[in-house]
């Protein structure tokens, strides 16, 4: 089928009770992987490319491979803009064939990442695109921030009620304690902050930074509100960890599909956990 909007496959998830897995596509094997687990699981899915994706594997490549990936999937797939940094650039995704994008504004003051989530939501909202804005801000690796800074920089219940009135975005991703990359310690979520945004806000919430985060903690924000999670660096362990197994057990193989075919399946079973762990199993 063709691809279809992350608002509509979020907004079921957030009916639903559980939420959908979002996951960075880089390269063919990523996707297939994601594909894969989301048929066996019988899940509807979220692919996105970030701006470092964009970059290497080029935006024409993402679409195509998206697109065939959809159409040829008999589970719902969307593909969205991870962290869009500009109106310019989540118009020529729109125009490239995305069906949803999100804008990051949250290092912008308030008003200007309103004005901008509301510029990219009139025209995307005109061609059936949906939008994700984020407020607060999701840290790179937050060991060394000091608890005061933590609290000022996760999202504001109120400002979040007054920014999705105004800017008018499809989702919000909210900053409650998890950071993109590689935890050092335990994250800690903030599950009354999430709690108070849930009752203030009436679209569907997403985390980011998921990767890393137990189990348990997950299931929570599920049951709290939490509608989109996004998962990158724990494809990246198993790509990584797989290859290396593969390299270090035969030293001399050159076949690229002998290197790279064992880390896909390793990626294929990470996605399997994640959908099964986020409820979304079989509601393809
Ligand atoms: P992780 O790399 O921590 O899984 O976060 C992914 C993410 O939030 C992409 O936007």
């Amino acid at each position: 089928m063709a691809l279809v909007t992350v608002a509509e496959l979020a907004r079921a998830a957030a009916e639903g009770g559980y939420a959908v897995g979002a996951f960075n596509l880089n390269n063919m094997e990523i996707l297939q992987a994601v594909i894969a687990a989301a048929e066996e699981e019988r899940s509807p899915v979220i692919l996105q490319a970030s701006q470092g994706g964009l970059k290497y594997a080029g935006i024409d490549y993402i679409v195509a491979m998206a697109r065939v990936a959809a159409e040829s999937a008999s589970v719902p797939v969307a593909l969205n803009l991870d962290h869009g940094t500009s109106f310019a650039q989540a118009m020529q995704c729109i125009r490239q064939g995305f069906s949803a994008v999100m804008v990051d504004g949250s290092k912008l003051p308030f008003e200007e990442n309103i004005a901008l989530v509301k510029r990219v939501a009139d025209v995307a909202h005109a061609v059936g695109v949906s939008v994700e804005a984020e407020l607060g801000k999701i840290g790179g690796t937050e060991d060394d921030i000091i608890v005061a800074e933590r609290e000022a920089t996760m999202t504001d219940p109120q400002e979040a009620a007054e920014f999705v009135k105004r800017a008018q975005p499809d989702l919000l991703a909210v900053a409650i304690g998890t950071a993109h990359g590689v935890y050092r310690g335990e994250p800690r979520l903030d599950f009354e902050r999430l709690t108070s945004i849930k009752n203030k806000v009436d679209i569907p919430l997403v985390l980011h930074g998921a990767s890393g985060v137990p189990d348990e903690a997950i299931r929570k924000a599920c049951q709290i509100g939490i509608s989109k999670i996004n998962i990158d660096t724990e494809l990246r362990v198993a790509f990584s960890g797989a290859v290396r197994k593969t390299l270090k057990d035969n030293p001399g193989e050159i076949d690229p599909r002998k290197i790279i075919g064992p880390a896909r399946e390793a990626m294929q079973q990470v996605v399997r956990e994640k959908m099964r762990l986020f409820g979304c199993s079989g509601k393809a």
